[in-house]
């Protein structure tokens, strides 16, 4: 059996840029999955799709709830279906909502997506295909890890 880690490996290391072709593969995932998105409620939809660096894609779409706070941002629902696909070394994510600011992920959504990706590329996209590609770290520049236990 596959000896689990307390975190992936390469958590921490420097991730290359994908491919503008591979950027707009993604985006045209996260988007169809946004249209998957659950949210009545706030009426806020959202997609994302993350990639491993051998090419693997898993999407994620926001899911709410009537409970409010156990709705769940659609990076976390693409880390953690992929995770327990027993899929790693992820290397970027496409996020595209529709809004008239990018929308980058939300606090718990950097925090995952560190603890599981590291300093990935996040591409931000916005219904009308304006977007921006930053590194996680920049959106999380002092990050809480494993190494401070
Ligand atoms: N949401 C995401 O799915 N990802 C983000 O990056 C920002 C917020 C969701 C959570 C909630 O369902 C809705 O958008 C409004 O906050």
């Amino acid at each position: 059996m596959k000896k689990t880690r307390p975190v992936p490996r390469r958590r921490t290391a420097r991730k290359g840029r994908p491919t503008r072709s591979m950027l707009a593969a993604m985006t045209a995932l996260a988007r169809e999955a946004r249209e998957r998105a659950q949210a009545p409620y706030s009426r806020f939809k959202v997609g994302a799709a993350l990639k491993t660096r051998t090419g693997e894609i898993v999407t994620g779409c926001n899911i709410e709830n009537a409970s409010y706070g156990l709705s769940m941002c659609a990076e976390r629902v693409a880390v953690f279906k992929a995770v327990s696909e027993g899929l790693d070394d992820f290397d970027a994510i496409a996020v595209v909502a529709d809004s008239k600011r990018l929308v980058p992920p939300c606090g718990p959504c950097r925090q995952i997506l560190w603890e599981y990706c590291g300093d990935l590329i996040v591409h931000m996209v916005d219904t009308k295909g304006r977007s921006r590609t930053v590194r996680l770290g920049e959106l999380l520049p002092m990050p809480f890890d494993d190494g401070h236990l």
